[in-house]
């Protein structure tokens, strides 16, 4: 087992500022294990699989939301902050998990979802009931002449407006409240005094029970534009990320990324930030991150980036030069529980092919300096499941689109533990979501042991990564290398990328360390194999 944490709230010792280079591992809840045989992943469920992740040798875990909600988007509607939700347990449970991960020497991230709340949350059924809270959300009357079209040309990012009509108690047509996501998410107005102090409040509660950081949904998106004025454009989920638009990346938001991290520092133990902020450059990222707002910020634009070397470099050129500019260190992000997952993606049909990418993708972003996140099933290998009957899924973008869009339940399915049958040790009845009959072969059963296994990839990247001096936080530069290579030098470290269909023949860069495929050598020539990593001390 590792060094337990310290706590938190013990003297200050020289801060260690473990953000910096840490890895964190993402857990989603619902898809991770399954104590109570109901199908759904809990918090008893991931305590009792802890010490997976503390083999694995990541530093910290984020769970994604498991408090009070009606679950109409995963848990991201949320109807009470301060309580765990019955599907996933009970605060007992979430102090237990907390402090079994200290004693295993991780950390702990929770989501706080600042930008809106469920639908059922006691604020906005008092808004509907025509209370004071009204003021706390976005209620607008209507245009036209009964008031019958939407207060302006929002679109939710799940499709369809950014708004949904009321009805008076008197049961009459009502104003309009908006909402960038769901109807059941209606967004907060940070304009209200009474939200900032709210979630200040919030914070603490969770900062006193032990967790170790937040993970902030949508920090890009709690202040809308003075007037909510129209964008004048249809299809503006494809804006976001592109450009700055009314309802997200306004520079309001920063004010409250400020105060939070004043928060943050009231409290010993090096707790962070970090915000899920959709920016349209790494410019305007690095902004989430300035020395007095929040930590980290995903990088997006690196999980965005296609499988090819001259992009790759430029993203991560970009991100370092961004980042560095303020101080702050770059994260490194491949999938997560919003997109496809990376080895799909790489792979566009061909999981081989795929599997090969992803395996060479984890020892570059591990291989860079900074933070790096893993989303739960990377380090098995997992695909994205494509074939989901519709019955089964759940992410309200797929209904809210006929099916066009969203369709992130693919990533969400639970992974598997150990067995020949499914759930393969999710937990002893079927899981929320059916996993294919090819995982029994990916469990984390099967892959222990096995020196090929992608698990075993993982865990020996991330025990060389914590030996190695000088990775993780510090200086990185390129070797001039042939197209569809990358040749990145760090301190007595080394790592060769071969994005290319062909194998290419180098000089021996070093002593080799790791290698996502195996290489082939000649005398003092080796082989890299096409979409292959290799780690090498010089
Ligand atoms: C980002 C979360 O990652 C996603 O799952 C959620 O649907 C939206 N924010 C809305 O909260």
């Amino acid at each position: 087992m590792t060094a337990a944490l310290p706590a938190p709230t013990a003297a200050a010792a020289a801060p260690s500022r473990w953000w910096r280079d840490a890895v964190i591992y993402q857990v989603y809840v619902r898809s991770f294990a399954d104590s109570d045989g109901d199908g759904v992943g809990d918090l008893p469920g991931i305590t009792a699989r802890l010490p997976h992740l503390a083999a694995l040798g990541v530093d910290a875990v984020w769970l994604t939301p498991f408090y009070a909600s009606p679950q109409a988007d995963g848990g991201y509607d949320v109807a009470d902050y301060r309580e765990v939700d019955p599907l996933f347990g009970t605060l007992a449970d979430a102090d237990r998990l907390i402090a079994t991960a200290h004693e295993h020497g991780l950390r702990v991230i929770v989501d706080v979802v600042p930008n809106h709340t469920s639908d059922r949350h006691a604020w906005f059924r008092g808004a509907l009931a025509g209370g004071p809270e009204r003021d706390l959300y976005h209620f607008r009357p209507g245009k036209g002449t009964d008031g019958q079209l939407p207060p302006n040309d929002w679109e939710s990012v799940f499709g369809g407006p950014a708004w949904t009509r009321t009805t008076d108690p008197d049961g009459t047509p009502g104003d309009w409240y908006l909402h960038l996501f769901a109807p059941q998410q209606p967004d907060l107005n940070w304009e209200n005094p009474a939200v900032h102090a709210e979630f200040d409040s919030i914070l603490r509660f969770w900062l006193e029970r032990g967790v170790d950081g937040f993970r902030v949904d949508v920090a890009h998106g709690m202040v809308k534009a003075p007037g909510m004025p129209d964008i004048g454009a249809r299809e503006q989920a494809k804006m976001i990320g592109s450009q700055v638009l009314p309802f997200f990346d306004q520079d309001g938001v920063h004010a409250v990324h400020r105060n939070w991290r004043r928060l943050l520092e009231s409290y010993g133990g090096e707790r962070i930030g970090v915000a899920e902020a959709w920016a349209p450059s790494p410019e305007r990222l690095a902004l989430y991150v300035r020395p007095d707002e929040l930590h980290q910020a995903f990088n997006f634009q690196f999980l965005g980036c296609p499988w090819d070397a001259e992009a790759m470099r430029a993203v991560v050129d970009a991100s370092l030069a961004a980042a560095g500019s303020v101080g702050a260190p770059t994260t490194w992000v491949l999938s997560n529980h919003d997109v496809v997952r990376h080895l799909s993606r790489y792979g566009a049909g061909d999981d081989a092919l795929g599997l090969r990418r992803a395996r060479a993708a984890a020892l570059l972003m591990l291989a860079l300096p900074g933070s790096a996140y893993l989303y739960q099933g990377e380090e098995l290998g997992l695909p994205e499941v494509t074939d989901l009957p519709d019955e089964v899924r759940q992410d309200p973008s797929f209904f809210r689109t006929d099916g066009q869009d969203g369709l992130r339940d693919g990533c969400r399915v639970p992974i598997p533990w150990e067995g020949e049958e499914a759930p393969y040790g999710f937990g002893t009845a079927a899981g929320w979501l059916p996993q294919p009959a090819s995982w029994r072969s990916l469990s984390v059963a099967a892959q222990t042991g096995d020196a090929d296994s992608t698990l075993e990839l993982y865990r020996r990247a991330l025990r060389l990564r914590k030996e190695l001096d000088g990775l993780g936080d510090g200086g990185m530069r390129w070797q001039q290398s042939p197209p569809g290579l990358l040749d990145l030098v760090r301190p007595g470290f080394r790592c060769t990328l071969n994005t290319g269909p062909l194998p290419v023949q180098l000089p021996r860069p070093g002593s080799l360390l790791l290698s996502s495929a195996h290489l082939a050598a000649d005398g003092e020539t080796i082989t890299l194999p096409a979409d292959s990593c290799a780690w090498w001390a010089i």
